[in-house]
This record gives structure tokens, sequence and C-alpha cells, in this order.
């Protein structure tokens, strides 16, 4: 048995003997959180680059929105949303939906992006079984993916925290891989955008035909990926196609925004992205979350498009299954009043503006420093790529970690960055401990962040990459 000392941490999180560094409020606009070490009582100011995990959308504690948080929650009685609904989802549902311009038209809110996919798996299912195709219950998503830690979500996904729970969840014959979306690695030498778009969507084709179509219930793909490989935007065409392969087979086409989506690529919604979204229409459904009740509540959902409420509708006009906390009034209060505030102040445009020139000033001002390799992204969601070489793209050797090492240097010069590794890919040493190989470091901000943020977060990254090139070549 270990002692336990005062220090010791009672939440099961991150590692059990330490508490780590707790954070104990936020500062100035709210893109500063105060960091506080619970032995020495010492504080930290750091500027939030990553707003959590790419959460929040207005800074932390936005006054406007706590300022209505108790009248919110005196209006907001709790029902089972299997028995009542609340105007706080329908009015929060009917915002989203008016914003999609038709392509979306019901929703359904969850405590978490991993529940949100977990229930569009569920709709899936349903709607094949609803008009009478009960052989679909297949979901091929993408090698190198996120889609969240429950067990069907993390099915779903491939990536370094997947292979120690394989065992528990959904077999490999349930949810085939189609390839990875990494333009930076995949398009070789000689290749063009369109050369690897057909490459792709070959490959789709191909684990279609392989996993018998005629089981298949979805296609399930970030459209622009996450914390795996640090948002690889996805090839012209790609999207297109992928639906079009998709459709042609009888699946439903989903596309992941949990993480990208809402604002943080510069559009309502990504899959509308002018250089790489879909040319016209919806997939026909999305998820979303962080975000949108940014980090104030836990807040996520399901955007249902008509062709799927439509089946249900006109099929059985009942939905299997509820869950406690879905569709929690206090919880769509608060998104709703996010949402309202984001459209108000125009801040997606902010994000894409000031986004795209955080990425423009990225790449000039790393253009000659040998260890990054990448630079990629849309909004304010962006990433550098770290390399030992930049003619090969050889990665570092896994044993430096350069994930953590760059997210530490950032750190310690007053910024949180997310340093992760495993961006190409990552094998398991044994049955508890996976090596990712590869390294990024992406930023993900609030919405509401400056001209002058901006510039300390471009600062601190291309800091960070020259100490790494000086230190580590
Ligand atoms: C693309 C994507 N989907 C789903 C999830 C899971 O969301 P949550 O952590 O809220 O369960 C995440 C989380 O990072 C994500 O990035």
């Amino acid at each position: 048995m270990t002692v336990k000392t005062k220090d010791h941490s009672y939440v099961f999180q991150r590692k059990i003997s330490d508490k780590g560094l707790l954070c104990v409020g936020s500062k100035g606009d709210g893109m500063y959180i105060i960091l506080e070490d619970p032995k020495t009582r010492e504080r930290k100011v750091l500027m939030d680059g990553i707003s959590g995990a790419a959460v929040c959308s207005l800074g932390h504690n936005d006054p406007e929105i706590i300022d209505q948080l108790s009248d919110f929650a005196r209006e907001s009685a709790y029902t089972f949303g299997g028995h009542y609904g609340n105007y706080s989802a329908e009015n929060l549902s009917k915002f989203l939906c008016d914003k999609s311009k038709g392509l979306f038209s019901s929703c359904l809110w969850t405590g978490s992006g991993s529940e949100a996919n977990e229930n569009a798996m569920k709709i899936m299912r349903q709607y094949h079984l609803e008009r009478g195709d009960p052989n679909r219950y297949k979901f091929i998503s993408r090698k190198q993916s996120y889609h969240g830690f429950t067990i069907g979500s993390l099915s779903l996904g491939d990536c370094a925290r997947k292979p120690p729970f394989k065992p528990i969840l959904l077999s490999d014959e349930c949810t085939p891989k189609i390839a990875q979306c990494y333009p930076y690695r995949g398009i070789k030498s000689g290749m063009t955008e369109e050369d690897y778009t057909n490459e792709l969507l070959a490959n789709a084709e191909k684990v279609f035909i392989e996993n018998d179509p005629s089981t298949i219930a979805g296609v399930v793909v970030e459209t622009v990926g996450g914390s795996t490989m640090g948002t690889p935007t996805p090839p012209k065409g790609y999207l297109d196609g992928l639906r079009e392969i998709t459709h042609k087979y009888g699946a439903l086409f989903m596309c992941d925004e949990v993480m990208c989506g809402l604002g943080r690529c510069g559009y309502p919604f990504t899959f509308l992205h002018p250089e790489f979204g879909l040319s016209s229409g919806g997939p026909d459904l999305i998820t979303v979350g962080k975000t949108i009740g940014s980090g104030i509540v836990t807040l996520a959902g399901v955007m249902i498009s008509p062709k799927v409420v439509d089946a249900f509708e006109e099929g059985s006009n009942l939905i299997v299954g509820a869950q406690t906390y879905h569709c929690h009034a206090l919880n769509c209060r608060v998104g709703l009043a996010v949402q309202q505030k984001i459209y108000r102040d125009n801040l997606i445009e902010n994000v894409r503006i000031l986004g795209d020139k955080m990425k423009a000033d990225l790449k000039e001002q790393l253009k000659d420093c040998k260890v990054a390799g990448d630079v990629r992204g849309a909004g304010n969601f962006l990433t550098v790529e770290a390399v030992k070489d930049r003619e090969s793209k050889e990665p570092f050797d896994h044993k430096f970690n350069i994930g953590s090492v760059m997210e530490q240097k950032c750190f310690d010069k007053g910024l949180i960055v997310m340093g992760a590794s495993g961006t190409i890919g990552n094998e398991q040493v044994n049955d508890n401990e996976v090596i990712g190989y590869g390294d990024h470091c992406t930023i993900g901000p609030a919405f509401t962040f400056t001209e002058g943020q901006a510039n300390f977060m471009v600062k601190t990254i291309v800091e960070t990459f020259k100490e790494i090139e000086r230190e580590y070549l």
C-alpha cells in the first residue's frame, strides 16, 4: 500500500500520486489561466493557447455569461428528456439548425463529444432499421483518428489511446478503417493534390467492397483532424468524393466536428470551408462539442439532416433510448447564450482573419527552421509538426518525446499549447505501453483572441522550434 501524503491527489486523473498543478481561476480577458502548485502555493499566470483542449470559444469565465448563470439556473428545472422536453434545448437546436441553412433539422444534446459520437452511431443504426435494412451494423472510420473515449467512440478511433483497451472494444470487423488523411506525408514527390485525393478515395472504395457494402451503416471522419495528427486539412475534393462513395453504397456520411467545428476553423461549420469543404450540401449528420458550451457547461451534440429525420418520422417516429442528461436545460441555455454571443460579436470572423494571419506568420518565421516540417490547420486551429530532417521528413526518435518537450518549452515562456506525439502512428510495445512516432504542437485559442495575443503565440512557438533546432539536431 502506498502511504498517502497531504499532497496525494484524490482525483483519478493524470498521475494518481500527484495533484500536479491546479487551476485556481482565470485572469484578464479570459485568455489567461492561473495555475497553482499545491505544495508551495506558488502561482503562475499563462496564456491559454489551446483553450483547455480547444474548448473555450469565449474566454474563460466570460463575464456576460457568468452574470446570467443564476437566472439561467433558476429558469431551468430538470426534466428527463424521455418524458418532457424544455425550451432551452428547442431554442439551441433551432438556432444552430437555422445557421446550417436547412442542412440540419434536428439535434440531440449530450454531455460530451464521446457520448455525441456514441449516440450518432445508434442514430445511424436505427436509421437503417427504420428503412427496413437491418443488415447494416458496421462503421467505417479513418486510421489515425480520435472520436472519444467511450467504448463505441474509441472503437471508431485509431490512436495511441486505443491499443490497451482493444479486447473490450467493438471488433475490427465492425469498425473497418480507411487510410488516414495526411497531405504533408501522403502527397509524395511528383504527386498533385488531386492525385492524393484519388488515392484516398480509391482506398475508401476498396475498404467498402472488402467489407460487404450492404453491411456498412455509416462513414465517420473528422472534417479536420484533431489531437492525433495535429489539424491536417483534407485535400480538395476528398470530402465530396467520400460522401459520394458512401451514398453509392447506401450508407450515411457523418463528420465529427467536435474539436474542429462551430467556428474553430473560421466558418460556422467546418465542412463549409471553401478550400477543402463539401462543394454543396452537407453530411447526413455531424457531431459538435467543446466550444459549444465554452467550457462553462459540459455540452456536445448530434445535428441531424432532414434525410435522416424524415426516415425516423416516416418510420416508427420514436427514438430508442435516452440518457439522464440528454438535452439538459441549463447546459443548453448556456450553450445558446454562448452561440448568440459568438454570432453577435462576429467572433468566427475574428478566428478566420487572425487565424489566417497567424498561420502565414508561422510559415514565414519558421521557413528557415530545420525542425519545422509543416505548418497546417484552419482558422485558429493550427499545428506545427516537428521533424528531424525537413528533406526526408524523418521524425525525431520517440525517446526524446519532442511533443512534451515543445509543450514544456512553451509553458516556460507563459503559453499553454498541446504538444503531442504519435502524429505518424504508434506501436504497442507491451500490454500497457504504446509509443508514438512523430510530434506536433497545436494551438486553438478562444475565439476572442486579439492580434497582440496571436503575435505572442507565434513568437513563443517560433522560439520553441528554434530551441529544439539548437538542442536536438
Ligand atoms: C474529434 C473529436 N471527437 C470526439 C472527441 C471526444 O470528446 P469528449 O472528450 O468531449 O468526449 C474529441 C475530443 O478531443 C475529439 O477531438
